[in-house]
Protein backbone atom coordinates (compact mmCIF):
# COMPACT_ATOMS: atom_id res chain seq x y z
CA UNK A 1 0.00 0.00 0.00
CA UNK A 2 1.57 3.41 -1.28
CA UNK A 3 -0.04 5.69 1.25
CA UNK A 4 -0.70 3.82 4.46
CA UNK A 5 -1.33 5.91 6.93
CA UNK A 6 -1.22 9.11 4.94
CA UNK A 7 -4.34 11.80 5.32
CA UNK A 8 -5.63 12.88 1.89
CA UNK A 9 -8.04 15.45 1.21
CA UNK A 10 -10.11 15.19 -2.70
CA UNK A 11 -11.66 18.15 -3.90
CA UNK A 12 -14.52 17.13 -6.15
CA UNK A 13 -14.40 13.78 -5.01
CA UNK A 14 -18.50 13.57 -5.30
CA UNK A 15 -17.90 12.59 -8.98
CA UNK A 16 -15.95 11.35 -11.57
CA UNK A 17 -12.60 11.93 -11.62
CA UNK A 18 -11.95 12.94 -8.23
CA UNK A 19 -14.94 10.02 -6.77
CA UNK A 20 -11.69 7.87 -8.71
CA UNK A 21 -8.98 9.61 -6.94
CA UNK A 22 -10.66 8.95 -3.39
CA UNK A 23 -11.40 5.19 -3.92
CA UNK A 24 -7.89 4.58 -5.40
CA UNK A 25 -5.94 6.19 -2.68
CA UNK A 26 -8.50 4.89 -0.10
CA UNK A 27 -7.24 1.52 -1.27
CA UNK A 28 -3.62 2.75 -1.06
CA UNK A 29 -4.30 2.86 2.75
CA UNK A 30 -4.99 6.46 3.40
CA UNK A 31 -7.63 7.89 5.28
CA UNK A 32 -9.65 10.29 2.88
CA UNK A 33 -11.80 13.31 3.73
CA UNK A 34 -14.54 13.45 0.54
CA UNK A 35 -15.26 16.66 -0.67
CA UNK A 36 -18.25 18.33 -2.86
CA UNK A 37 -21.96 20.05 -2.01
CA UNK A 38 -23.87 16.62 -2.86
CA UNK A 39 -24.49 15.34 0.67
CA UNK A 40 -26.34 11.99 -1.24
CA UNK A 41 -23.45 11.38 -3.47
CA UNK A 42 -20.75 12.26 -0.61
CA UNK A 43 -22.52 9.43 2.02
CA UNK A 44 -22.35 7.50 -1.17
CA UNK A 45 -18.81 7.44 -1.96
CA UNK A 46 -17.87 7.31 1.95
CA UNK A 47 -19.96 4.07 2.07
CA UNK A 48 -18.41 2.60 -0.98
CA UNK A 49 -15.17 3.10 0.47
CA UNK A 50 -16.11 1.95 4.55
CA UNK A 51 -17.71 -1.38 2.09
CA UNK A 52 -14.59 -2.10 0.98
CA UNK A 53 -12.30 -1.53 4.67
CA UNK A 54 -11.25 1.93 3.68
CA UNK A 55 -11.41 5.08 6.23
CA UNK A 56 -13.61 8.31 4.63
CA UNK A 57 -15.78 10.86 6.15
CA UNK A 58 -17.86 13.55 4.08
CA UNK A 59 -17.30 17.71 4.39
CA UNK A 60 -20.22 19.19 2.88
CA UNK A 61 -18.29 22.30 1.02
CA UNK A 62 -18.96 25.28 -1.42
CA UNK A 63 -15.33 25.85 -2.25
CA UNK A 64 -16.19 29.09 -3.71
CA UNK A 65 -16.76 30.43 -0.18
CA UNK A 66 -14.07 31.23 1.94
CA UNK A 67 -15.59 30.73 5.18
CA UNK A 68 -16.90 27.84 4.02
CA UNK A 69 -13.84 26.49 3.50
CA UNK A 70 -12.28 27.58 6.96
CA UNK A 71 -15.39 25.58 8.74
CA UNK A 72 -14.63 22.82 6.86
CA UNK A 73 -10.91 22.68 7.36
CA UNK A 74 -12.07 23.06 11.56
CA UNK A 75 -14.28 20.29 11.09
CA UNK A 76 -11.64 17.98 9.35
CA UNK A 77 -9.02 18.84 12.01
CA UNK A 78 -11.45 17.18 14.44
CA UNK A 79 -11.79 14.15 12.50
CA UNK A 80 -8.60 13.92 10.76
CA UNK A 81 -4.70 13.58 11.60
CA UNK A 82 -2.62 16.11 9.75
CA UNK A 83 -3.26 16.44 6.09
CA UNK A 84 -0.37 15.01 3.81
CA UNK A 85 -2.16 14.96 0.72
CA UNK A 86 -4.45 17.07 -1.29
CA UNK A 87 -6.11 16.86 -4.56
CA UNK A 88 -7.47 19.60 -5.81
CA UNK A 89 -10.26 18.43 -8.71
CA UNK A 90 -13.42 19.86 -8.09
CA UNK A 91 -14.29 22.08 -11.29
CA UNK A 92 -17.07 23.01 -13.56
CA UNK A 93 -17.23 23.72 -17.31
CA UNK A 94 -19.05 27.22 -18.66
CA UNK A 95 -19.32 26.39 -22.09
CA UNK A 96 -19.41 29.36 -24.90
CA UNK A 97 -17.09 32.44 -26.23
CA UNK A 98 -15.84 35.55 -24.36
CA UNK A 99 -18.98 37.49 -25.97
CA UNK A 100 -21.48 34.79 -25.20
CA UNK A 101 -19.98 34.15 -21.71
CA UNK A 102 -22.37 36.40 -18.54
CA UNK A 103 -20.24 38.13 -16.23
CA UNK A 104 -22.04 35.83 -13.61
CA UNK A 105 -21.09 32.58 -15.32
CA UNK A 106 -17.45 33.99 -15.68
CA UNK A 107 -17.38 34.76 -11.92
CA UNK A 108 -18.26 30.91 -10.93
CA UNK A 109 -15.90 29.59 -13.34
CA UNK A 110 -12.76 31.60 -12.37
CA UNK A 111 -13.94 31.00 -8.53
CA UNK A 112 -14.54 27.30 -8.84
CA UNK A 113 -12.10 26.39 -11.00
CA UNK A 114 -9.42 29.00 -9.60
CA UNK A 115 -9.63 30.43 -6.12
CA UNK A 116 -10.89 26.55 -4.72
CA UNK A 117 -7.57 25.93 -5.14
CA UNK A 118 -5.95 29.12 -3.77
CA UNK A 119 -8.34 28.74 -1.02
CA UNK A 120 -7.48 24.96 0.22
CA UNK A 121 -3.93 25.32 -0.40
CA UNK A 122 -3.71 28.65 1.81
CA UNK A 123 -5.50 26.85 4.27
CA UNK A 124 -3.07 23.36 4.57
CA UNK A 125 0.32 25.24 3.64
CA UNK A 126 1.61 26.23 6.70
CA UNK A 127 0.80 22.84 8.22
CA UNK A 128 2.67 21.68 5.40
CA UNK A 129 5.53 24.09 5.90
CA UNK A 130 5.75 23.13 9.93
CA UNK A 131 5.92 19.10 9.13
CA UNK A 132 8.14 20.03 6.34
CA UNK A 133 6.71 17.42 4.04
CA UNK A 134 2.96 17.21 1.73
CA UNK A 135 2.14 16.72 -1.48
CA UNK A 136 -0.24 18.61 -3.42
CA UNK A 137 -1.93 17.73 -6.77
CA UNK A 138 -4.04 19.96 -9.04
CA UNK A 139 -6.46 18.91 -11.74
CA UNK A 140 -5.79 21.43 -14.45
CA UNK A 141 -7.17 20.07 -17.79
CA UNK A 142 -6.16 20.04 -21.64
CA UNK A 143 -7.72 23.27 -22.06
CA UNK A 144 -5.09 24.68 -19.98
CA UNK A 145 -2.54 23.65 -22.70
CA UNK A 146 -4.69 24.77 -25.70
CA UNK A 147 -7.50 27.01 -26.98
CA UNK A 148 -10.66 25.35 -26.92
CA UNK A 149 -13.48 26.00 -28.75
CA UNK A 150 -16.34 27.35 -27.38
CA UNK A 151 -14.29 27.14 -23.90
CA UNK A 152 -12.54 30.82 -23.03
CA UNK A 153 -13.43 30.64 -19.49
CA UNK A 154 -12.57 27.10 -18.88
CA UNK A 155 -9.47 27.58 -20.94
CA UNK A 156 -8.26 30.58 -18.85
CA UNK A 157 -9.12 28.98 -15.74
CA UNK A 158 -7.20 25.88 -16.12
CA UNK A 159 -4.36 27.80 -17.29
CA UNK A 160 -4.46 29.92 -14.14
CA UNK A 161 -4.04 26.48 -12.58
CA UNK A 162 -1.01 25.43 -14.14
CA UNK A 163 0.53 29.08 -13.82
CA UNK A 164 -0.61 28.52 -9.88
CA UNK A 165 1.14 25.24 -9.82
CA UNK A 166 4.66 25.61 -10.96
CA UNK A 167 4.52 29.08 -8.77
CA UNK A 168 3.87 27.12 -5.75
CA UNK A 169 6.10 24.17 -6.70
CA UNK A 170 8.80 27.34 -6.91
CA UNK A 171 7.76 28.73 -3.44
CA UNK A 172 7.41 25.43 -1.48
CA UNK A 173 9.72 22.47 -2.53
CA UNK A 174 12.68 23.67 -0.06
CA UNK A 175 9.78 23.21 2.67
CA UNK A 176 9.23 19.32 1.49
CA UNK A 177 6.25 20.29 -0.57
CA UNK A 178 5.71 18.65 -4.20
CA UNK A 179 2.74 20.33 -6.27
CA UNK A 180 2.12 19.45 -9.42
CA UNK A 181 -0.54 19.12 -12.19
CA UNK A 182 -2.54 16.74 -14.41
CA UNK A 183 -4.00 17.84 -17.27
CA UNK A 184 -6.77 15.59 -18.37
CA UNK A 185 -7.79 15.28 -22.07
CA UNK A 186 -11.51 14.47 -22.34
CA UNK A 187 -12.62 12.03 -19.49
CA UNK A 188 -15.83 9.95 -20.10
CA UNK A 189 -17.32 11.63 -16.48
CA UNK A 190 -21.03 13.23 -15.38
CA UNK A 191 -19.39 16.38 -16.77
CA UNK A 192 -18.80 15.74 -20.31
CA UNK A 193 -21.62 13.23 -20.46
CA UNK A 194 -23.70 16.72 -19.94
CA UNK A 195 -21.31 18.45 -22.43
CA UNK A 196 -22.15 15.66 -24.96
CA UNK A 197 -26.03 15.50 -24.75
CA UNK A 198 -26.78 19.47 -23.96
CA UNK A 199 -25.08 19.64 -27.57
CA UNK A 200 -26.55 20.00 -30.87
CA UNK A 201 -25.55 16.59 -32.21
CA UNK A 202 -24.57 14.85 -29.55
CA UNK A 203 -22.82 12.15 -31.61
CA UNK A 204 -21.15 14.58 -34.07
CA UNK A 205 -20.10 16.46 -30.09
CA UNK A 206 -18.42 13.13 -28.95
CA UNK A 207 -16.58 11.73 -32.54
CA UNK A 208 -14.95 15.23 -32.04
CA UNK A 209 -13.41 14.75 -28.84
CA UNK A 210 -12.38 11.41 -29.55
CA UNK A 211 -10.65 13.09 -32.87
CA UNK A 212 -8.80 15.59 -30.93
CA UNK A 213 -6.68 12.87 -29.76
CA UNK A 214 -4.21 10.24 -30.98
CA UNK A 215 -6.10 7.26 -29.33
CA UNK A 216 -9.01 5.98 -31.20
CA UNK A 217 -11.76 6.68 -27.50
CA UNK A 218 -11.84 8.83 -24.53
CA UNK A 219 -9.90 8.28 -21.08
CA UNK A 220 -11.52 7.42 -17.99
CA UNK A 221 -11.12 7.83 -14.61
CA UNK A 222 -9.36 5.27 -13.29
CA UNK A 223 -6.99 6.21 -15.55
CA UNK A 224 -6.34 9.68 -14.56
CA UNK A 225 -6.56 8.14 -10.51
CA UNK A 226 -3.77 6.16 -11.49
CA UNK A 227 -1.22 8.95 -12.42
CA UNK A 228 -2.69 10.93 -9.56
CA UNK A 229 -1.15 8.27 -7.55
CA UNK A 230 1.64 8.12 -9.36
CA UNK A 231 2.14 11.63 -8.45
CA UNK A 232 1.29 12.01 -4.67
CA UNK A 233 3.11 9.18 -3.51
CA UNK A 234 5.41 9.66 -0.61
CA UNK A 235 8.88 8.01 -1.97
CA UNK A 236 8.16 10.88 -4.83
CA UNK A 237 10.95 13.91 -3.43
CA UNK A 238 12.24 15.38 -6.83
CA UNK A 239 9.06 15.77 -8.98
CA UNK A 240 7.66 18.92 -8.32
CA UNK A 241 6.19 21.30 -10.83
CA UNK A 242 5.50 18.84 -13.20
CA UNK A 243 2.27 19.51 -15.83
CA UNK A 244 1.53 15.91 -16.47
CA UNK A 245 -1.01 15.49 -19.36
CA UNK A 246 -3.10 12.27 -19.35
CA UNK A 247 -5.44 12.94 -22.77
CA UNK A 248 -4.63 10.28 -25.16
CA UNK A 249 -1.83 12.50 -26.89
CA UNK A 250 -3.98 15.46 -27.83
CA UNK A 251 -1.64 18.22 -26.34
CA UNK A 252 1.53 16.30 -28.58
CA UNK A 253 -0.83 16.45 -31.78
N1 LIG B 1 -13.98 15.03 -17.44
C1 LIG B 1 -13.08 15.58 -18.22
O1 LIG B 1 -13.04 15.34 -19.44
C2 LIG B 1 -12.04 16.50 -17.67
C3 LIG B 1 -10.97 16.84 -18.49
C4 LIG B 1 -10.00 17.69 -18.00
C5 LIG B 1 -10.09 18.19 -16.73
N2 LIG B 1 -11.15 17.85 -15.94
C6 LIG B 1 -11.19 18.41 -14.60
O2 LIG B 1 -11.25 17.36 -13.66
C7 LIG B 1 -12.02 17.79 -12.53
C8 LIG B 1 -13.14 16.79 -12.29
O3 LIG B 1 -13.94 16.71 -13.46
P1 LIG B 1 -15.10 15.62 -13.61
O4 LIG B 1 -15.25 15.36 -15.04
O5 LIG B 1 -14.89 14.52 -12.66
O6 LIG B 1 -16.35 16.52 -13.18
P2 LIG B 1 -17.71 16.19 -12.42
O7 LIG B 1 -18.05 14.74 -12.55
O8 LIG B 1 -18.70 17.19 -12.90
O9 LIG B 1 -17.31 16.51 -10.90
C9 LIG B 1 -17.06 17.82 -10.50
C10 LIG B 1 -16.83 17.80 -9.02
O10 LIG B 1 -16.56 19.14 -8.58
C11 LIG B 1 -17.35 19.39 -7.43
N3 LIG B 1 -17.67 20.82 -7.35
C12 LIG B 1 -18.09 21.63 -8.36
N4 LIG B 1 -18.30 22.87 -7.89
C13 LIG B 1 -18.01 22.84 -6.56
C14 LIG B 1 -18.04 23.79 -5.52
N5 LIG B 1 -18.41 25.07 -5.73
N6 LIG B 1 -17.68 23.42 -4.28
C15 LIG B 1 -17.31 22.13 -4.04
N7 LIG B 1 -17.25 21.17 -4.97
C16 LIG B 1 -17.61 21.53 -6.22
C17 LIG B 1 -18.60 18.55 -7.62
O11 LIG B 1 -19.17 18.28 -6.37
P3 LIG B 1 -20.72 18.57 -5.98
O12 LIG B 1 -21.53 18.36 -7.22
O13 LIG B 1 -20.98 17.58 -4.89
O14 LIG B 1 -20.70 19.96 -5.51
C18 LIG B 1 -18.02 17.29 -8.23
O15 LIG B 1 -17.57 16.42 -7.22
C19 LIG B 1 -12.51 19.19 -12.84
O16 LIG B 1 -11.62 20.12 -12.28
C20 LIG B 1 -12.44 19.25 -14.35
O17 LIG B 1 -12.28 20.56 -14.83
C21 LIG B 1 -12.13 17.01 -16.38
Amino acid sequence: MKLKGLTAIVTGATSGIGKEIAYLFSKEGAKVAVIGRDNYRGAKVVETIEAAGGTAAFFNTDLTDPNAVAVMFSNISKEFDDIDIVVNCAGVVIPGTVDEISYENWENSWLTNVTSVFLVCNAVIPSMIRRSRGNILNIASEAGLKGLEKRAAYCAAKSAIIGLTKAMSVDYSKNGIMINCLCPGTIETEMVEKLIMTSNNPKITKQAMINRRSTPYLGTAEEVSRAALFLVDPLNKYITGTILAVDGGATAR
